[in-house]
């Protein structure tokens, strides 16, 4: 049973598979937080009060009771925690923002409840929630917090649902959902950031006693602080000490916040934070929170991330339309704006030839748009590219043996643009405020209902009856000067966030439209690599910089909080590669490590190296399931010594591919000892690529790799056990 409630004690206990969970209702009222680590017996937590703290107390309490210093279970503004608070509420009634909820009652359930608009984790058989009931007489709200126990792979959710059962509104101006109390200790602090090109890259720095906190004010979680995080012991490693990992099922603007006090304890807070979200609750309202996640493990960074990566894979990712993921060619790189039916039919039949079996169509289909100043909104066929129209275009490339996928970007309008001009008033903008254009493009209003209806009606006439299997789908701008023309004044603080549940509204249209086919998602390349997204969307766009150097330091940050099966990797044509044996395969290499595609301009390319793709395919096809589905574990890290190095293993071990990757000329040359700790110690392995063999004790000793005197190498072994 994953959910104990202790009537007696008021005691309230969560496991998963290594990890537990301990709660206490303080009083009867106030819900402490006592225990989250490994599973163990001795793991009884007790209540203490940390510290004495020169702040207020309740008096019949005495100094047992600090809220300025207790482990909270969920801290409120204003009511004594003078830590970071997870809610404030004012009251509209009497403009006051104290607030405090106390506990009423606690009940757990199998499986969970769906969050209405949003993306969430699905339960399996073994899924298990707790309710708390907590209310608040000045406001009348009752706050219901939803812990969901996801067993299998030591992942615990949280979310809120506020309810107002008062007479006066209320409007929410902190909200988040996920608040964990860490006791004393010495902490890091694993963050994974960047810019457009240089997404998710690690930076670990120390937890210090003050505030630190990472966000995306922009609209979208955003290329620059992704909105996965860990925290770890100082001295953690890849396999020992304690690591945490939270996450959002969420794509927009977040605030995770992290804060020690002066006891120590550290404070985790992950949610919507204050400056790009408020929302106004009338009497019978009620709101429902997006979902974040947490996991532990005590045995080091890399089992948070294997936990996180199934939990993704289990209960987040949509369902495989196809057998295999497609392995595509992408029109975008190769010809940017310049295409049309012809050219893209000669492309797919170039590909086929290649073993590539889908091939996409990057923008510039569709309205006026030839380049990035028109078009966008105007979702119908260029007529003078595609004189025949879309249908038979796309048959006529699914008849040179691929699969079909074409590129969107629903939520962007270009003032010049049919759709502009009939309605301005349908982006998002600021009263009296000048419009900035970016990108030659302005965001749609997607918290306006009617923008949403008219895009499903615009993709339905252009797409029923075209025989899609991909849908790329992008996004390439972020959000200022915040406002919706069709909300109140009053709910104007809720804008981006109705955006982005209209966005997941038009995703979930998609998927229930067109369920043969996949999609992937791509904002400026990785810019919304999160759980939101993930949630619709089988693979994302990991960035637009293919250059294989920087992907090594994007792909090896991006595996601390997601799976391989999300990555997309493509092989592009950069420094002319395709024609360079050594360069052809440092690239493919380096994208062994997700779902494999490749953009480049293929009429441009000799046979040797089509010839090299075709065997590059097969490789991808064999070790393809392993790679979706087998654990990670991750060996170097680039940014320390410039080599990446990682291995999947399946489950039972009988199958490990293990890739290195050098990024520069090391004249020293030198032999890095990669231990394969995974590998069965009787077992004797057979690497595929060289057919030499290695016993199962050899690697998990550790196997000698030398580094080459040239940079941009890699090498494979793909072991197979006999
Ligand atoms: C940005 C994407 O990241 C690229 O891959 C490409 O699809 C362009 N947009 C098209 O405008």
């Amino acid at each position: 049973m994953p959910i104990k409630i202790d009537k007696k004690t008021g005691r309230i206990t969560l496991k998963t598979r290594r990890t537990m969970y301990v709660m206490e209702m303080k009083y009867g009222k106030y819900p402490v937080h006592l225990y989250y680590g490994k599973l163990s017996p001795k793991a009884d937590a007790e209540y203490k009060c940390p510290l004495y703290s020169f702040a207020p107390y309740y008096e019949e309490y005495g100094w047992e009771y600090f809220p300025d210093v207790v482990m909270s279970e969920y801290p409120f503004f204003g009511s004594g925690d003078f830590r970071a608070s997870a809610m404030k509420l004012r009251h509209l009634g009497n403009g006051n923002d104290t607030t405090l909820f106390t506990f009423r009652s606690a009940r757990k359930f199998r499986g969970r409840k769906a969050l209405p608009g949003l993306p969430f984790a699905e339960a399996d058989r073994h899924t298990e929630t707790l309710e708390l009931t907590l209310n608040d007489d000045v406001t009348g709200c009752l706050l219901k917090l939803y812990y969901t126990v996801f067993k299998d792979c030591d992942v615990i959710s949280r979310y809120f649902i506020l309810e107002n059962k008062g007479d006066c509104a209320v409007r929410l101006e902190k909200t988040m959902m996920l608040a964990l109390d860490i006791p004393k200790g010495d902490y890091d602090l694993l963050t994974f950031t960047g810019g457009h090109c240089c997404e998710r890259s690690l930076q670990r720095t120390p937890v210090m006693r003050g505030n630190q906190s990472i966000f995306s004010r922009r609209g979208a979680s955003s290329h620059h602080f992704n909105p996965f995080m860990m925290i770890a012991d100082r001295k953690a490693t890849e396999e020992r000490g304690n690591a945490y990992g939270f996450n959002l099922v969420y794509s927009g603007s977040f605030l995770n916040e992290i804060e020690t006090d002066q006891t120590g304890t550290t404070r985790v807070l992950t949610g919507l934070g204050s400056e790009c979200f408020n929302w106004l609750l009338e009497p019978g309202e009620s709101f429902t929170s997006p979902e974040a996640v947490m996991s532990f493990s005590s045995d080091g960074i890399g089992q948070v991330s294997r936990n996180m990566h199934r939990f993704v894979r289990n209960h987040i990712l949509p369902p495989e339309p196809f057998e295999n993921r497609p392995v595509v060619l992408n029109s975008w790189e190769a010809f940017y704006f310049n295409i049309d039916a012809k050219l893209m039919t000669e492309f797919a039949a170039e590909a086929a030839k290649c073993g590539m079996d889908t091939v996409v169509m990057d923008d510039g289909w569709f309205g006026k748009r030839v380049n990035d100043h028109a078009g966008l909104g105007d979702w119908y066929e260029n007529p003078d590219r595609f004189p025949e129209g879309l249908k038979k275009f796309a048959e006529e490339v699914k008849a040179q043996g691929v699969k079909f996928g074409i590129w969107i970007e629903p939520e962007m309008v270009n003032p010049d643009s049919d759709l502009f001009r009939a309605h301005p008033e349908w982006c998002i903008r600021a009263p009296g405020r000048e419009l900035m254009v970016s990108r030659s493009q302005l965001v749609l209003d997607m918290a306006n209902g009617e923008v949403v209806e008219y895009l499903k009606r615009s993709f339905k006439k252009v797409f029923d009856g075209v025989p899609i299997d991909y849908f790329k789908w992008d996004m390439n701008r972020h959000m200022c000067e915040v406002g919706s023309p069709a909300l109140p004044p009053e709910r104007q603080g809720e804008v981006a966030y109705r955006y982005m549940l209209g966005v997941y509204e038009l995703f979930r249209w998609f998927n229930e439209q067109y369920p043969n086919a996949m999609i992937e998602n791509c904002s400026g390349g990785g810019g919304r690599y999160d759980l939101g997204m993930m949630k619709y969307s089988s693979q994302i766009w990991t960035s637009d910089n293919t250059g294989p150097v920087r992907r090594t330091y994007i792909q090896h940050g991006s595996s601390f909080g997601y799976p391989a099966a999300v990555m997309s990797c493509h092989v592009s044509n950069h420094h002319d590669a395709c024609e360079d044996p050594r360069m052809r395969e440092f690239l493919f290499r380096v994208a062994l490590n997700g779902p494999l595609g490749y953009e480049f301009n293929i009429f441009k390319v000799s046979d040797d190296a089509k010839e090299a793709f075709k065997k590059q395919v097969a490789e991808f096809r064999r070790c393809e399931k392993l790679i979706m589905t087998g654990d990670l574990y991750r060996l170097l890290d680039p940014n320390k010594c410039g080599k990446y190095c990682y291995y999947f293993a399946s489950e039972n071990s009988k199958e490990i591919l293990l890739t290195f990757a050098q990024n520069f000329d090391d004249p020293r040359r030198t032999v890095h000892k990669l231990k394969i700790s995974k590998a069965l110690q009787n077992a004797v392995y057979t690497d595929l690529l060289s057919g030499k063999e290695y016993s199962g004790e050899e690697l998990r000793r550790g196997i000698e790799i030398e580094s080459s005197e040239q940079g941009n190498y890699a090498m494979t072994l793909h072991l197979v056990r006999k």
